[in-house]
This record gives C-alpha cells, sequence and structure tokens, in this order.
C-alpha cells in the first residue's frame, strides 16, 4: 500500500507554487519598516525572501525555522544571512532584538504562550512585534471540505486533528497584553489568495499545507478525497478561471514597554 508520510516541508514547492506566502509578506515589511543596523529577528523565514529583504535595507538580520529543509535553501540562496533552524517556542540569543518579525508562521504554533513568551524575552525594551497570521475563519472552506471527505470514510481522528491556531483579533491581543506587550495596531481582514495552478488549485494548496490530514492515507484514497474537495469548492472558491484560498489574516504591531508594569 502507498500512502503519504511526507511531514517535512517541500521547499520548492513552496517557491514555486506558492510564493504568494513571500509576497504578501512584503507588505508586512513595510509595516515593520527596518531601519539600518537594526538588529531584526525573522521567526518562521521558511526559505529567507522576506529575510533577504529586511537586509538589504542594511538590518543585520537572523532568520528562524523549525524546518531544516527550508533552513538549508534559505542558506543557499542568502548565504550572507544568518539563518537558524530553531523553533518558534524555544529559542534564546544572547543579544536581544530591535525588532522581531513573523509572516505566515504562528498558525503552526499550537503552544502559543510558549511563542509569545520567547519573542517578548528576546526583544528590547520599546523594541517591536510585527507579525502576520491565519486568522479566526481562515481557509474555513478548506478545510470543513477536507473534514467532511474525511468523516465520510470514517477517518474521524484524522478530521479531528488540531493543526493550526487561529485566534480571533481579542484572542490573540489578549494574550500579548497578558506578556507585557502594548499592542499599538491589530486587524483581522480577509484575504481572497489566488492559486497558482488553474486545474489543481485547491489540491496542491492541501498537498502543501494540510498534508497531515492525509499522512497514512492510501494514495488511491487520498487522491479521491483531493478531488473530492476540490469539486464540492467549485461554487465557492473558483471564479474567472481561477481558484482561490479564503484566507483571513490577523495583522498586529505590538510594543515591549520601555519598563516593566510589575
Ligand atoms: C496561512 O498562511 O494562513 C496558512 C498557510 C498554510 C496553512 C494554513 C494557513
Amino acid at each position: 500500500m502507498s500512502t503519504i508520510t511526507e511531514t517535512k516541508w517541500n521547499s520548492s514547492l513552496y517557491d514555486n507554487k506558492h510564493d504568494f506566502v513571500f509576497k504578501y509578506g512584503e507588505d508586512l515589511v513595510n509595516t515593520l519598516n527596518p531601519q539600518p543596523n537594526e538588529r531584526i529577528l525573522d521567526v518562521g523565514c521558511g526559505t529567507g525572501h522576506l529575510a533577504n529583504t529586511i537586509a538589504q535595507v542594511g538590518a543585520q538580520v537572523v532568520g528562524i525555522d523549525s524546518s531544516l529543509e527550508m533552513i538549508t535553501k534559505a542558506k543557499q540562496e542568502y548565504p550572507q544571512i544568518d539563518f537558524r533552524v530553531l523553533s518558534a517556542t524555544d529559542f534564546h540569543f544572547d543579544e536581544s532584538f530591535d525588532a522581531i518579525f513573523s509572516n505566515a508562521t504562528l498558525h503552526w504554533v499550537l503552544d502559543k504562550e510558549a511563542a509569545i513568551d520567547c519573542m517578548y524575552s528576546n526583544l528590547k525594551r520599546s523594541g517591536r512585534l510585527v507579525l502576520e497570521m491565519g486568522g479566526k475563519g481562515n481557509v474555513d472552506g478548506i478545510i470543513v471540505a477536507l473534514k467532511n471527505a474525511l468523516q465520510k470514510r470514517g477517518l474521524t481522528d484524522k478530521a479531528a486533528q488540531q493543526v493550526w491556531y487561529f485566534p480571533s483579533l481579542s484572542e490573540y491581543t489578549g494574550l500579548l497584553e497578558k506578556r507585557g506587550f502594548r499592542v499599538t495596531y491589530a486587524a483581522h481582514f480577509n484575504r481572497e489568495t489566488e492559486l497558482k495552478d488553474t486545474d489543481n488549485g485547491i489540491k496542491d494548496w492541501i498537498k502543501m499545507f494540510a498534508v497531515s490530514y492525509l499522512q497514512g492515507i492510501d494514495e488511491n484514497i487520498v487522491n479521491e478525497i483531493l478531488t473530492e474537495v476540490q469539486d464540492s469548492l467549485y461554487v465557492s472558491h473558483f471564479r474567472n478561471g481561477k481558484w482561490y484560498a479564503d484566507y483571513k489574516r490577523l495583522r498586529v504591531v505590538a510594543i515591549k514597554p520601555p519598563t516593566s508594569f510589575k
């Protein structure tokens, strides 16, 4: 029996078919507004494209990602940047940062308090945190269709998995405030995202990002599920010859106060 067992990130598939992740992230770099010589940490840097954009202004950038494959590719492409394999929930640098940046990563981190604590601890006082992640309701259409297809086949444990954390604005900003951050900007907005492949856009998205729902399932069944899910989304997610994912973003800017409130 052939099954899907791949849990590693496929950095080539990411760069070739899902480059919207870092293309949309360029707008978040504008919000970060990096300055020459600032020390900036990119949490969940992937293949390093945004870390490189930030470094181009003359900032000293460190990129971390828990995926060895992503970091290997980032180092090959941008050897001048300091990239390290580190988890968002467990990192410590001797020298703290002027700013911490994170694009499309923190929804993968189920232990959100640990990530917030690490980001707070590694930021200088008056330093800023600039992040964007999936917010409440993110890719709901795709996930509901995928879970329905799994449940229909009796794969209830697979369907019940919690793979991501998509918080509401008040929930995430509340956690940041609880740790000591002062939230200066927060928005929760829709971003319908065009998928590259006009034939297999939804199937490709699931194979890239939602593969843990399909692990251990026979390849023929996987193909059947992918076809069923994509077909069921035709009315809601296909327009003018293109597939779209129903992204909802949470964008937050928060400051570590100059002195502790406590
Ligand atoms: C996101 O960027 O919102 C996202 C990416 C992959 C899986 C789930 C969400």
